[in-house]
């Protein structure tokens, strides 16, 4: 199945990317609620998501990133959505308190 925008797990929702920056405004302009107590800075790591789409496509963690994954010791698959640039067909896992109830 081939996508033009972005799946959220466990919700099985899928979001247009239209003019965002991050995985995370995708997130947030669909009303699907990811953490992000830094607002977005790249700080907190609480907008963590699990990429289940195969890990080659995904574009490389920019510097903010690359530091925060090394100092708390991400798997190649762990991202941050505030820092992840959406891709078309990018399947992404919040990983936990999520709100089943914005699925609809
Ligand atoms: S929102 Fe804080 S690191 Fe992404």
């Amino acid at each position: 199945m081939t996508t033009t925008g972005i799946v959220f797990q466990p919700l099985d929702r899928t979001c247009e990317i239209q003019n965002a920056e991050s995985v995370l405004e995708v997130a947030l302009s669909n009303e699907i609620e990811i953490s992000h107590s830094c607002g977005g800075m790249g700080s907190c790591t609480t907008c963590r998501v699990i990429v289940e789409s195969p890990i080659k496509d995904l574009p490389p963690r920019n510097e903010l990133e690359q530091d925060i994954a090394d100092m708390r010791g991400f798997a190649a698959e762990e991202r941050l959505a505030c820092q992840l640039p959406p891709a078309p067909g990018l399947v992404v896992r919040i990983p936990d308190s999520f709100d089943p109830d914005s699925s609809t």
